[in-house]
């Protein structure tokens, strides 16, 4: 009785922390305050995992939406083994990376901006919103754009990549920079949608993760289920989203395993690493969160919950990476296997060396790093640690001595 019906599916909001279901779908926490997560209670499959990936929308009947979506052809991101990494490490793994920055907008929000803006245009809302560290800025204004609707974007001033704030304003967002920090942003915009009627799109929108959980639909359809997914940290809904996806997968009976969700943080913003460190439910703030990694600049992950009970219950783990050790692993990356990330995203290939180096790692595991965002993203980084171009004269010496 508690749900709705899309396409013979069958699913409800459910609270993660009291367990109380609700018909609405127009509500991002519950009465008493617990995460919210969709529950799909039946539904008829229509894909197999066949290898033969098609993007998000191959996944439709695991996606909660009732009518044609607003897409760009999101999803269906490379999955690269990468040999040259397999031998740098101390143990014998295989490793792959799955590069979500070949998403229309660089990165993995896309998935879910394609369910949240749907959705959104499904409860009649003529206008979104979201506090950001910049990804789901550039990636919601861009679906914003293609369905029609008002975008309204808060943002850390000053500590957003430029590509990003680049791409909501292009897209046309009304972007304002808030003298503060992402978790302040985040507390202003929930309270402006409440009383605007804006509809909010941060991955406190169980509808987000629900986009997000295809990167396990197609990890599974490519190779199978790995023995550990490795990825960035930052407020923690593409971590929930993904070992949602893996256990839907399970329940559904197309799978019959879990790989170990482990998340990666920068040392300078690490709540999430240091409550599994010390075996705790719940994070600690961190109050002035600092890294290079600005996109998971985050003291106060609002998924948290979900995050650490996905980390314990796949016998995953934590990590924290230094600033030193995301930039190496970004070099690493761009310069041995061609795959061009932002800092963020190379957190997860740092997490994957410093646990190899602490013997974290299994031999033979089969591990899949997600890497969240395209290099682009964030060209003044790139500019801070490899230098300028060399500038010379127009001349063929002047070119030769310098080679
Ligand atoms: C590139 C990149 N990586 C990782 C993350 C962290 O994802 P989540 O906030 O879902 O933990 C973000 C979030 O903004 C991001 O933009
Ligand atoms: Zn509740």
């Amino acid at each position: 009785m508690f749900s709705y019906t899309a396409e013979g599916m069958e699913y409800c909001l459910k609270c993660i922390e009291c367990g109380r279901e609700y018909s609405r779908e127009d509500m991002y926490t519950c009465e008493c305050g617990g995460l919210l997560e969709v529950l799909i209670k039946e539904t008829k499959l229509s894909f197999k995992l066949d290898g033969n990936l098609k993007g998000v929308w191959k996944y439709k009947s695991l996606l909660p939406v009732k009518i044609e979506p607003v897409t760009l052809r999101e999803g269906n991101t490379p999955l690269y083994r990468c040999k040259k990494i397999e031998d740098m490490l101390n143990v014998k793994v295989e490793v792959y990376v799955k590069h979500e920055g070949a998403n229309p907008s660089g990165s993995f929000k896309d998935r879910g901006m394609t369910v949240g803006v749907t959705k959104a245009i499904e409860l009649g809302k003529s206008a979104v919103a979201c506090a950001s560290t910049g990804n789901t800025s550039a990636s919601m204004a861009m679906y914003a754009a293609k369905a029609g609707i008002k975008a309204y974007v808060l943002l850390p001033a000053g500590k957003v990549a430029l590509g990003k704030v680049a791409q909501a304003l292009m897209h046309g967002a009304k972007v304002i920079g808030i003298r503060g920090n992402f978790d302040q942003a985040l507390k202003i915009v929930r309270e402006v949608c409440r009383t605007e009627g804006f509809y909010l799109l941060n991955s406190v929108n169980p509808f987000r993760l629900e986009g997000q959980k295809t990167i396990a639909f197609e990890i599974a359809d490519e190779i199978g289920v790995p023995d550990r997914i490795i990825l960035p940290v930052g407020n923690a809904g593409n971590i929930s989203a993904i070992y949602k996806g893996f256990k839907e997968l399970v329940r559904f009976g197309l799978t019959d395993k879990i790989p170990k969700m482990t998340g990666i943080q920068a040392k300078g913003a690490n709540p999430v690493f240091k409550a599994v460190k010390e075996g705790r439910d719940d994070i600690e703030a961190v109050k002035n969160p600092e890294t290079v990694a600005t996109a998971i600049r985050i003291g106060q992950p609002v998924n948290a919950k979900k995050a650490i009970r996905a980390i314990y219950e796949s016998e995953g783990t934590a990590e924290e990476v230094s600033d030193d050790e995301i930039i190496n692993a970004q070099k690493i990356l761009a310069s041995m296997e061609g795959i061009g990330v932002e800092p963020a995203s190379a957190a997860s290939i740092a997490g994957l060396i410093k646990l190899a180096e602490k013997d974290e790692i299994e031999r033979g595991e089969r591990i899949v790093c997600i890497t969240t965002g395209h290099l682009l993203k964030d060209p003044e980084t790139v500019i801070r640690v490899c230098g300028k171009p060399i500038e010379v004269d127009a001349s063929v010496d002047a070119v030769k001595a310098v080679l």
